[in-house]
């Protein structure tokens, strides 16, 4: 079998469906794509790092159409509701009608603020995710969910809205900073440790032919990664229930990003953090033994990713910025722990003090 050939994978959500397609040459690939785009114009958002890198392999594609690119700065801190203005400002300028499409072409950053432009303008209009990083590729590009951060913390601004198509073209991996793929390594990890423990012996398996950047092993791990996901998201498109799982780590996580004003940890490094967080506070509560920690400790440990938290960050804050998480209900924390590999669960009043008390002991 041709371990690269490519992979389809729908996420079924009625006649908002969409396919998201997995494989190598798809950015080229412009007949497979350019069938998504139903208008006339096109809005390409991607930024300074990426486009120089593979807008060109887009632009033919695109020919025939009125469309114009709008570049962000590279980094989290553009994923900014003023940038969010300014796209909207280019697609006013390019005249885009309610048929135009938004392409974003870049990691979550980019994929999450050009969603979130695409279902303000004209209140929803269509984009296409061309994910670029291995975080986008398992995650953020799929699901639907966009948005921006402000000051008072991550991703508070958004919006469920789904995209037209997925196109993960695995050869812009090549590009991608060591550090950056092994981030996204972290969100595939999640994955299996929510709901796949078959998965996570895989991964434990074939930690070193990822970590190699072994293509039949990294098409596998995406593929699987991604039909897990868009199994949750078809299940619970806006987080009523069980989507709030494939949020393992991320309490934690983005309380650690923010400590660190967005620039210290990437957000797959905070997911790595937060998840071994999660499962030693699931040990503490006794819903978990230390075995199931410490097999998550040493799989993030052999994929290259951090496992403490990193000097100077202060529990207390940490636990201020953690009650300001989505998931919470007025007054208590709402968070995802396990029983175990692959056995996560939602806890809801989970206690202040057993928080902080693995929050001291994690640096
Ligand atoms: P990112 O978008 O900042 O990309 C990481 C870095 O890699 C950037 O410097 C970028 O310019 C660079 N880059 C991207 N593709 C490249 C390539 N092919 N070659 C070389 N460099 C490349 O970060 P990310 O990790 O992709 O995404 C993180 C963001 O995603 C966060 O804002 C997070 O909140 C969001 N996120 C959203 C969801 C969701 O469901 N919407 C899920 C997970 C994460
Ligand atoms: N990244 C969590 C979600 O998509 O629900």
């Amino acid at each position: 079998m041709n371990t690269l050939a490519l992979q389809t994978i729908d996420v079924a959500l009625g006649d908002r469906s969409y396919p998201v397609w997995i494989g190598s040459g798809l950015l080229a690939d412009h007949a497979r794509w350019r069938a998504m785009l139903r208008g006339r114009h096109a809005l390409v958002i991607s930024n300074s790092t990426v486009a120089p890198l593979y807008l060109d392999r887009i632009a033919q594609g695109l020919d025939g159409l009125r469309w114009a690119s709008f570049l962000l700065d590279d980094g989290e801190a553009h994923k900014s509701f003023a940038n969010v203005g300014r796209a909207l400002e280019a697609l006013g300028e390019l005249g885009a009608t309610r048929d135009a499409c938004i392409i974003a072409l870049g990691g979550g950053v980019v994929g999450d603020l050009a969603g979130f432009s695409a279902a303000c303008w004209m209140r929803g209009i269509d984009f296409i995710q061309m994910p670029t990083t291995l975080l986008a590729m398992v995650d953020s590009s799929v699901g639907g969910k966009t948005g921006v951060n402000l000051p008072a913390g991550k991703n508070l601004a958004g919006a469920f809205h789904q995209p037209r198509a997925v196109i993960a073209d695995i050869d812009t991996l090549a590009t991608l900073p060591d550090r950056e793929f092994r981030a996204g390594l972290a969100e595939v990890v999640k994955g299996a440790a929510i709901g796949d423990e078959p998965f996570f012996a895989w991964l434990e398996q074939h930690a070193d032919a990822l970590s190699a950047r072994d293509p039949g092993s990294v098409m596998k791990a995406i593929a699987r990664k991604v039909r897990y996901k868009a199994g949750v998201v078809a299940r619970d498109e806006t987080e009523q229930g069980d989507r709030a799982l494939l949020n393992l780590g991320h309490t934690f996580g983005h309380a650690l990003e923010t400590a660190g004003r967005y620039t210290a940890l990437l957000h797959g490094e905070g997911v790595a953090i937060g998840m071994l967080l999660a499962a030693r506070l699931s040990e503490r509560l006794g819903m978990s033994q230390a075995a199931d920690t410490q097999r998550l400790q040493r799989l993030l440990e052999k994929l290259g990713l951090p496992v403490a938290i990193p000097a100077g960050m202060d529990a207390q804050k940490l636990l201020a910025l953690m009650r300001l998480d989505k998931k919470n209900t007025a007054g208590t924390l709402r968070l995802i722990l396990w029983r175990g590999v692959g056995l996560a669960e939602i806890v809801s009043g989970v206690g202040e003090a057993d928080v902080l008390a693995v929050l001291q002991t994690a640096g």
